[in-house]
């Protein structure tokens, strides 16, 4: 009997050591990940504004798109591959910025709106 309830209590008290390792292993992680919730410093076409084109333009800005499905979105300003994009990245940059673009939900954040322009002045980087 009493031996176990010794194991009983050794059994927790390793769980309770592992579920503390782990626990703070994890925290390490999340703090590493949160930082990166925004848009990067530095914004590339690869570490972030295809992305940014992809959940905000090209729902009507694609070279996929034809008729309706563009929204009358004008046919060749578009943003589905890197090279449409930096063809088409002072525009994007005039009208990401004075809030024309995109015209409806989903709208980017203030921080997500100047990582357009700041990538567009820095010559718009591939990587
Ligand atoms: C819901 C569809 C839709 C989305 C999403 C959208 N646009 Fe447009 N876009 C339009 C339409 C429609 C026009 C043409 C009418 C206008 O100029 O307002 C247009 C026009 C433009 C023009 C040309 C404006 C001009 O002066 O001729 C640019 C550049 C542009 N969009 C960039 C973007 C960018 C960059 C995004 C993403 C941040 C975006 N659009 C998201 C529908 C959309």
């Amino acid at each position: 009997m009493r031996k176990s309830i010794l194991f009983l209590l050794a059994g927790f008290g390793l769980a309770l050591f592992f579920a503390l390792s782990c626990g703070s292993g994890d925290d390490a992680a999340t703090d590493g990940s949160s930082g990166a919730s925004g848009p990067p410093a530095d914004p590339t076409w690869e570490n972030y504004i295809q992305a940014f084109f992809d959940d905000y333009c090209v729902r009507c800005h694609s070279s996929d798109l034809t008729g309706s499905a563009r929204q009358n979105a004008p046919v060749g300003i578009d943003y589905d591959t890197y090279e449409l994009a930096v063809q088409n990245a002072d525009h994007a940059k005039t009208h990401v910025s004075d809030g024309m673009m995109p015209p409806s939900d989903p709208l980017p954040t203030d921080a997500e709106r100047n990582a357009l322009v700041k990538w567009v002045d820095n010559g718009t980087p591939q990587n």
